[in-house]
């Protein structure tokens, strides 16, 4: 059976983009493939958040996985940072990982942008600590979104350098997936490309949000004076509305505000309130449930400790051929 690995920061509650992007398939895979899905704690202090903070939101994100229904018999939810397996691998892939090729990474280069007084050496090396957690349990398949694709890239030339220097077919080639085939990208509602938590406070739609908040958050989203001529092509703001638009609505609403678009009549106004409708219903049933998860903490704790046995369980298996491959003791 195929062993597939993913994770999402604690930086904040789940959004559209994390499930659309991520959870979705998640779902689907738990239910045909060995998965581990974990929180990436570690990487969350790339960005340094407080210590308070961090345990808090680790048990909100996993609250989260559980209440959208990753089932902790069916795969492994566990947290990052407790196997010592993977800090161990970070160590020894990051003697074989190039600065230059590091520097060259894209996140990399937009994190420098955003956080200049920050730059420290774990973001240099996300993708190390990223490529170890994908290699660690010797993944086929990653499901994450389109913005993953080029830590992916780097993973498979970190494994492949690794065959190549101690055992050629040790780490199998992981590759992203998506069960649609095309990888997804959620945009946000403030016209910036991708809906994020770390995006302005109007971007992203978030799991739990309540329906007074998704309304004003889509009634404020940016759209432009409308279209002069039929059968123009859409600006982008106005593509990613009607992108959100088919996640959650029903194929016939989209093709009546396409054929208003179409014919010049459309009110934007009447196409968000539509998408607000549409959000809310389908968020509400996963808001409630995150509530009800969220509040038993003990059960979350009994989570975390199971998938903590069973994520040690397969990556003490990797590492303990990885230190014999390298020469250390046992
Ligand atoms: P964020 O971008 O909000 O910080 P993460 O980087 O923690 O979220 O993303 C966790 C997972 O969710 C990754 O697999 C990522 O590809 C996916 N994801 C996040 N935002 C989007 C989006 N807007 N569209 C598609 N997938 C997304
Ligand atoms: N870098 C991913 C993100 O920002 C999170 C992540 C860390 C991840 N390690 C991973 C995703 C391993 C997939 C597999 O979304």
């Amino acid at each position: 059976m195929e062993t597939v690995v993913s994770g999402i920061r604690p930086t904040g509650r789940l959004h559209l983009g994390n499930y659309f992007g991520a959870m979705k398939n998640f779902l689907q895979m738990q239910e045909t493939h060995n998965c581990f899905f974990f929180i990436a704690d570690y990487h969350s202090l790339t960005t340094h958040p407080n210590p308070g903070d961090l345990r808090a939101s680790v048990r909100k994100v996993l609250s989260e996985y559980l209440a959208c229904g990753l089932d902790p018999d069916k795969c492994t939810l566990y947290v990052q940072s407790d196997l010592p397996e993977t800090a161990e691998l970070y160590l020894l892939l990051n003697m074989h990982a190039y600065a230059g090729e590091l520097e060259r990474s894209t996140t990399f280069k937009e994190k420098i942008r955003k956080q200049p007084d920050n730059i420290n050496a774990g973001l240099l090396t996300y993708p190390v600590l990223m490529a170890s957690d994908i290699l660690i349990h010797r993944a086929d398949k990653v499901p994450v979104g389109k913005d993953q694709e080029q830590h992916l890239e780097m993973t498979r030339t970190f494994g492949n350098r690794f065959n190549r220097m101690y055992r050629e077919g040790f780490f199998p080639e992981p590759v992203a997936f998506n069960f649609g085939k095309k990888l997804v990208k959620v945009p946000g509602l403030d016209g910036s490309g991708k809906m994020g938590k770390s995006e302005g406070a109007g971007n992203a739609i978030f799991l739990s949000e309540d329906d007074a908040s998704v309304k004003k958050k889509v009634m404020r989203a940016v759209t432009d004076a409308g279209p002069e001529k039929p059968n123009q092509e859409k600006p982008e703001v106005i593509e990613n509305l009607f992108t959100l638009l088919k996640l959650v609505s029903t194929e016939e609403t989209v093709k009546h505000f396409d054929d208003k678009y179409n014919d010049c009549s459309i009110r934007y106004g009447d196409m968000k309130k539509q998408l607000a409708e549409d959000m809310i219903r389908f968020i509400r049933p996963l808001s409630e449930q995150i509530r009800d998860t969220a509040a038993d903490i003990k059960h979350i704790d009994r989570v975390i400790d199971l998938g903590r046995e069973k994520a040690r369980e397969s990556a003490g298996k990797t590492m303990q051929e990885v230190r014999s491959l390298l020469g250390f003791r046992p």
